[in-house]
């Protein structure tokens, strides 16, 4: 495939009428980076080898011309032993970021090119086992590409016939459509490897699926920025450009640069970064020797509205605690589930709180007043005295602070037998 770009020239600035609606899209064109992919693969294939082996892989919401997905398993397609991989992409016209297409010469140079499908149809692209450009390997030249007859929107009964074809889905979807897409996996019942925003985690199309087991975090970019292409044009931070090209990645012709320092992978393939055991001190070891002023001499507060200690930091979990622990999101990066079970959240709509508060007062830092609901948002815990310089909340008598969400977590049994 020629990898040429015709917009080689700066895109022109996009019209007023389509700003808007273009700068909510911002987040759905975020390109993903090679690096990124192939980290990602790799512990999967570390884990199994055969990961992809005999397999049908669709990537979705993308397109091979723009987008390194196709180009990454194109060039594996042989040693990965893919049986069939298809790409399909969006059309331009239904995109409100389609501003910023512009056609390559891989598709204005080929018989089928139309001008009208171009902006209005996806496209279908699709490599088999065939040496179509008689190079004597399979690879990216050996690409086939058809207008859709749709708009390539994942959702349509096109899109989701070959998702019912794929044995696995990996792409980055478009992160506004993230719960729908979540939805589209499951109900496909395939392997999946996406691109998402941790915060996705407490949402209820996702939570009660890593409570199941059904999904869980990806083996890397937890807690490192991800960078991102975005076409040029687009409206990048001069913070996140500058970050993105610290990281490797200055402007070149074709793309600007972001970074995300929230985005993850979420996936149902397994990896061995999930079945290492977090190595944890015990109890009474953490109030002697953490490393936590919130816990070292002190100890474990519980919450007043839910059932389960407070462990503000992953490495603090006391390894011979058997109750309901809550710790910060960030165990999902370390999650093991042999060794713990997820049993909840603490955190509003999702969580199951044991007590609800009538309407309360809050206390900001500054010390202004306000009436509110937000205590029950998410975990809280009792405090004799008002903590300085800090919000808090009085209601029936008592003082509260509230702390992030949590999860709520307890050993596996098995774990918690003597050796
Ligand atoms: C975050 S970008 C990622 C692109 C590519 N998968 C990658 O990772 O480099 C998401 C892509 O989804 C496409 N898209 C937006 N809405 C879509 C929809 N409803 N159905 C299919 N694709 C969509 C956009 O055109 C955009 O290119």
């Amino acid at each position: 495939m020629t990898e040429t770009h015709e917009d080689e020239q700066a895109a022109p600035a996009i019209k007023n009428s389509h700003l808007s609606a273009a700068r909510q899209a911002r987040n759905d064109e975020f390109y993903t980076q090679w690096a990124d992919i192939e980290r990602e693969m790799n512990a999967y294939l570390e884990f199994d080898p055969n990961v992809f082996r005999g397999k049908v892989i669709l990537l979705p919401c993308d397109d091979p011309e723009w987008s390194n997905f196709a180009k990454f398993f194109a060039l594996h397609f042989t040693d990965y032993g893919i049986k069939k991989l298809i790409s399909t992409s969006y059309a331009p016209d239904s995109n409100p970021a389609g501003e910023y297409y512009r056609p390559t010469l891989f598709e204005t140079e080929a018989p089928q090119f139309d001008d009208i499908k171009s902006r209005t149809r996806g496209r279908r692209f699709v490599l088999e086992p065939k040496d179509v450009s008689g190079d004597g390997v399979v690879n990216l030249d050996d690409l086939q590409w058809e207008y859709l007859d749709g708009d390539g929107d994942f959702r349509s009964a096109e899109v989701t016939a070959l998702r019912d074809e794929a044995d696995v889905v990996i792409t980055n979807p478009p992160f506004s459509l993230f719960r729908e897409f979540v939805d589209w996996l499951v109900a496909g019942g395939v392997e999946f490897s996406v691109v998402g925003n941790t915060n996705a985690i407490a949402y209820k199309e996702v939570f009660p699926l890593i409570v199941d087991d059904l999904l869980w975090k990806g083996a890397t970019a937890n807690a490192t920025d991800m960078v991102f292409g975005v076409p040029k044009g687009f409206a990048v931070s001069e913070a996140d450009r500058l970050k993105a090209k610290r990281l490797g990645y200055p402007s070149d012709a074709h793309y600007d640069y972001t970074r995300l320092g929230n985005s993850c992978w979420f996936t149902n393939l397994e990896h061995g970064r999930r079945h290492e055991p977090l190595q944890l001190m015990s109890a009474a070891d953490n109030v002697k020797f953490s490393r936590h002023k919130e816990i070292r001499g002190i100890g474990y507060s519980r919450y007043d509205n839910y059932d389960a200690i407070e462990v503000p930091f992953v490495d603090a979990i006391p390894s011979d605690y058997h109750d309901v622990m809550g710790v910060p999101i960030s165990f999902l990066d370390k999650y093991n589930p042999d060794q713990f079970e997820i049993v909840g959240i603490a955190k509003a709509p999702l969580g199951r709180p044991s007590k609800i508060y009538p309407r309360q007062v809050q206390v900001g830092a500054t010390g202004g007043r306000s009436q509110v609901t937000k205590l029950n948002d998410g975990p809280a815990i009792r405090v004799e005295q008002p903590p300085e310089g800090k919000t808090y909340y009085e209601v029936g008598g008592g003082t509260y602070v509230q702390l992030y969400a949590r999860i709520l977590i307890r050993r596996k049994v098995a774990e918690c037998r003597p050796s």
